[in-house]
């Protein structure tokens, strides 16, 4: 009997670029449920943008942009991603969907049946400039334990220390800059602290092999030991503004992003299912989702999940599924995260690598397939991608070891024999090797070892290359007399090639339907590992399978992604910050057409003397400056106009700057503000001009 299994890939935020940390997680999930596929099994594999929550309205709100229309521009670049590493999701769709909105308020109702939703007033910080409740990660301030300056609101970068928003001392808003005001507000709460939630969480996590070993006993600290109550209510709501689903019954506050993203996860299927009704392929949506039909049918959930979102998907996400009568999770993976030459990714080096330049600069997608496979294990511990070590391996054993098998015996079929293969010799030690290896590295497969399956198919391999170093086709071939001999090894060969390719299949589906074109097979199943080519089958041209890894490549590809290539928000340059804020401004501006006095006079604009100038090492762009207006101490701002300025012929001279800009610690340190400059709009010119007050103006005056 197939299984009937439901599989999903966490839900990449709808702001950023998918990089090669994510591609960990979807290659992992697109090998798994490639092999599933081949073994017979019905498998759906779903996945979506996860689209809602405040950094994503704030961002559209910066590119000028509705969130709407972000979410779609991202939803077309992700698609495009992923379809570039060939990761086959059967539908990859959107949390901003009626699906998703149908499940949310469907769940939510029925824990509110179930007495599981409570509200309560809690007091927060407010921006009472955006006119928005503030998360932790919007608000900064000085550490209330060492005083260091612009720390997030949840935990000091200087100290370490962890602390809740409202300790930090002087608050500010990092969307505005305004200090923000506690104020009350109501939410909505899922008791997680209730003895039904936390009796099943128990059992839950502890059931065999829903959880890995080291997940599991990640939860049992979490929850507590026998009779402790340590999970608290987890807040489900989000005041407006906000991008979401506003809460039915409930004005004015919407889900959290956290409690309709995993419900996406129904929602992308419960779409799939309608497209594939529309195809004739009728799939039952209850025998996956609902609690009682999924467990009369046998259906299969699993996530594949980085370990940095357990949390959420061991402990909230089954807890509302069982109490809202739907399935829950048969099993979740979760893997560790990606490192670059034994580091973080980098914007810096250039190890922040998006999955856009991989494929632009020209590297083969299952170079990178291959490299995961042959790191990747059940467990949670994070994988290296070694540069160096990245194409020695590709190298070495793809186009070493297991293209080389074809590409020394096929010529010989089609120049010598008409494309037509001699029977295979079914006894052959390094055929049977393979044939009954199958089962083994099914069982690896399936447990996610892939790294233990491509070790046990490169040592195949080599039982294939050294029964080919022992026949010899290029020596027999200038031997007269020894047609049958070379017929029989080429056709062995090729044999062993097709087997090999079985078993790669799941990790290299495109050089697999290159193969099956080119032996003028059908597409390749797990159970044709059992079968061997038939004697006078004919086979295609022989087209190169892949080319190897160039060292210069990589080169490139770190350059491509250094620092000024690749600015995210957060890790972005500030110099690139500056200016994707000035576009957004510019852009709102020309949308407006007109803003309130009340809004231009938010901006505190200062005579400012220089007072000191000068060169910043490491940055191309930037200059800094001590800027006296009229304050007990200078303050420092980098500016942007390096190109266009000496430091030396600065110092002494009065500019206007704005005084009232949020602080931002940058790598060479904190900017107190922003120096005004003119500049054509699309920097055609280059040219650069820093304003200058008539004679008079004394240092600190106000502008307006
Ligand atoms: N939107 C949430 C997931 C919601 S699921 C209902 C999210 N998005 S994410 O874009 O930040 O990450 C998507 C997945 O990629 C997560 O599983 C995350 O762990 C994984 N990875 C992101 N960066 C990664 C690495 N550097 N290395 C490995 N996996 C990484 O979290
Ligand atoms: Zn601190």
């Amino acid at each position: 009997m197939p299984r009937q299994i439901l599989v999903t890939s966490a839900l990449p935020y709808a702001n950023g670029a998918i990089h090669l940390g994510h591609l960990v997680e979807y290659i992992q999930t697109d090998i798994w449920v490639r092999f599933q596929k081949m073994q017979g099994h019905q498998c759906w594999y779903v996945c979506a943008d996860d689209t809602h929550g405040t950094p994503i309205m704030l961002r559209a709100e910066k590119d000028g942009i509705t969130p709407e229309a972000l979410i779609e521009r991202v939803h077309a670049e992700h698609s495009r991603d992923f379809a570039g590493f060939h990761v086959a999701f059967d539908n990859y769709y959107s949390t901003h969907s009626e699906e998703t909105r149908f499940f949310a308020n469907d769940i939510y109702g029925k824990l509110k049946a179930a007495g599981l939703i409570e509200t309560r007033t809690i007091e927060q910080y407010y921006d009472p400039v955006k006119a928005m409740f503030l998360p932790d990660r919007f608000i900064k301030g000085e550490c209330p334990k060492c005083g260091a300056k612009d720390q997030y609101g949840d935990n000091c970068e200087t100290c370490g220390a962890a602390y809740t928003p409202n300790e930090l001392k002087n608050p500010y808003s990092a969307v505005s800059g305004a200090q923000p005001e506690l104020r009350q507000s109501e939410h909505y709460f899922f008791k997680l602290s209730d003895p039904r939630c936390q009796a099943f969480l128990r059992r839950y996590t502890r059931e065999d092999g829903r959880l890995q070993p080291e997940a599991a006993n990640k939860m049992q600290e979490w929850l507590g030991a026998e009779g402790e109550n340590k999970l608290t209510d987890w807040d489900i709501s989000r005041d407006a503004p906000y991008f979401g689903f506003e809460i039915p019954d409930a004005p004015g506050k919407y889900f959290y992003v956290w409690l309709d993203a995993p419900i996406g996860y129904f929602g992308s299927f419960k779409n799939l299912v309608a497209r594939q009704a529309a195809e004739g392929v009728a799939i039952d949506l209850a025998a996956f989702i609902d609690a009682d039909a999924a467990a009369k049918a046998g259906t299969e959930l699993y996530h594949f999940i980085g370990k940095d979102i357990l949390y959420f998907h061991a402990l909230f996400w089954p807890a509302e599924l069982a109490h809202a009568g739907y399935r829950t999770p048969t099993r979740i993976f979760a893997h560790g995260f990606l490192t670059v030459d034994g580091a973080k990714m980098s914007k810096s080096r250039g190890t922040f690598i998006t999955a856009e330049s991989f494929l632009k600069t020209g590297l083969n997608p299952e170079w990178l397939r291959y490299y995961y496979a042959a790191k990747l294990s059940a467990t949670m511990e994070d994988i290296d991608l070694n540069l160096e070590d990245f194409g020695a391996r590709v190298n070495a054993d793809l186009v070493g070891k297991y293209v080389n098998i074809a590409s020394r015996s096929a010529g010989f079929i089609s120049k010598r024999f008409n494309g037509q293969l001699a029977p295979a010799d079914a006894g052959l030690p390094a055929i049977k090797a393979i044939q009954e290896a199958a089962p083994r590295v099914a069982e690896l497969y399936e447990a996610r070892e892939f790294g233990k399956a491509m070790r046990e198919v490169m040592a195949l391999a080599d039982g294939a290359n050294q029964y080919v170093d022992s026949v010899k086709p290029w020596e027999l071939a200038k031997q007269e007399g020894k047609e049958a001999e070379l017929h029989a090894a080429c056709s062995n060969a090729l044999n062993l090639f097709r087997l090999l390719t079985v078993f790669l299949k799941p990790v290299l589906p495109a050089v697999a339907a290159k193969v099956e074109t080119f032996l003028n097979i059908a597409p390749l199943a797990w159970a044709d590992a059992a079968a061997l080519l038939a004697g006078g089958h004919g086979i295609k041209a022989y087209e190169h399978l892949m080319t190897r890894v160039d060292a210069k490549l990589i080169e490139k590809l770190v350059e491509a992604n250094k620092e000024s290539l690749a600015p995210a928000p957060e890790q972005s340059s500030p110099q690139r910050h500056a200016e994707h804020q000035e576009k957004a401004a510019e852009k709102q501006v020309a949308e407006a057409a007109h803003c309130s006095i009340d809004d231009f006079m938010k901006v505190d604009l200062r005579i400012a003397k220089i007072v000191e100038a000068s060169q910043v090492e490491g940055a191309d762009k930037l200059i800094r400056l001590q800027l006296d207006i009229g304050e007990e101490k200078p303050r420092q701002v980098f500016a942007g106009i390096k190109s266009a300025y000496d430091p030396a012929a600065l110092v002494g001279r009065l500019t206007v700057m704005v005084a009232n800009l949020a602080p931002r610690k940058m790598k060479f340190g904190l900017s107190e503000g922003m120096v005004l400059a003119a500049s054509d709009p699309d920097g055609k010119t280059g040219g650069l001009y820093i304003l200058a007050p008539d004679a008079g103006a004394q240092p600190g005056m106000r502008v307006k």
